[in-house]
C-alpha cells in the first residue's frame, strides 16, 4: 500500500470558497493529512482567496485574458501548477471548463465535486432542476476529472433528502453542508489508502469499485 506522507494539494476555485474552507479546516484539526500548496482562482474576487490568505495559504489569480484561447489559458494554468509540488488538483468550485490537455495532463489526480448524484443533473443549476423534476433525493459526488463534463468516474457520493417545502437556495445549503464532508473524506481516502483511477474505474486499495462509495449522513 502506497502511503503519502502529508499530500500535496493545489485546490481551484472560482467564488466562495466554502469547500476550501472545509478542507482548511480538516488539515487544521488533524482530520486530513495534506498540506495546501497553492490556491488559484480564475476570479480576482473569490471571497476563497481571502480565506485562503487568512491561513496563511499561497494564493495566485489567473483571470483569464478575453484574447486568450481556453487551451492557451489552461497552458498557463500548467505552468503555474507544475512549478510546484503537488499530489491533487482539487477542483472546489472551479466554474471554468477545462480543456481535454489539462485534464489528461493530471489524468488520475485531478479531482471534482458537483452538487448532484451523477450521472444524474450534470452541468449548472442542479437544485433548481432536482426541484422541477419532482425528485426526493438529492446530493453531491466527487469524481476523477475526465475530458466529458461531470463524467468521469465516480469515488464516493452523499445523499441529501428533499423537505416538501425546499426551494433551491434551502436545499442548496443543504446539500454544501454535505459536501464540506464529502470532499475531506474523499480527500482522506486518496490520502491513507490507495485510490487509483484506471480506465474509466475507480480501484480502493486494489480492488475496483463497481459503484459510487457513499458517504453515510452524520
Ligand atoms: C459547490 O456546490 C460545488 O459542488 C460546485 O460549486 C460550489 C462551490 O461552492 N462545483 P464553494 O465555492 O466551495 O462554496
Amino acid at each position: 500500500m502506497t502511503t503519502i506522507a502529508s499530500a500535496r494539494l493545489v485546490v481551484l476555485i472560482s467564488g466562495n470558497g466554502s469547500n476550501l474552507q472545509a478542507i482548511i479546516d480538516h488539515i487544521e484539526s488533524g482530520k486530513l493529512n495534506a498540506i495546501i500548496s497553492l490556491v488559484i482562482s480564475n476570479n480576482k474576487n473569490a471571497y476563497g482567496i481571502i480565506r485562503a490568505q487568512q491561513h496563511n495559504i499561497p494564493t495566485r489569480i489567473a483571470v483569464p485574458d478575453p484574447e486568450e484561447t481556453r487551451q492557451q489559458y489552461d497552458c498557463r494554468l500548467i505552468k503555474i501548477i507544475d512549478d510546484i509540488d503537488y499530489d491533487y488538483i482539487v477542483l472546489a468550485g472551479f466554474m471554468k471548463i477545462l480543456s481535454d490537455n489539462f485534464v489528461d495532463h493530471y489524468k488520475g489526480c485531478l479531482l471534482n465535486i458537483h452538487p448532484s448524484l451523477l450521472p444524474r443533473y450534470k452541468g449548472l443549476n442542479t437544485h433548481q432542476r432536482v426541484l422541477d423534476a419532482g425528485e426526493k433525493i438529492h446530493g453531491a459526488s466527487v469524481h476523477f476529472v475526465t475530458p466529458t463534463l461531470d463524467s468521469g468516474p465516480i469515488i464516493m457520493q452523499v445523499a441529501v433528502d428533499i423537505s416538501p417545502g425546499d426551494t433551491p437556495a434551502t436545499l442548496a445549503n443543504r446539500v454544501l453542508k454535505k459536501e464540506h464532508s464529502l470532499y475531506s473524506h474523499v480527500l482522506s481516502m486518496c490520502i491513507d489508502e490507495t485510490v487509483e483511477l484506471s480506465g474509466k474505474h475507480v480501484f480502493v486499495n486494489g480492488r475496483k469499485i463497481n459503484k459510487p462509495l457513499i458517504l453515510e449522513s452524520e
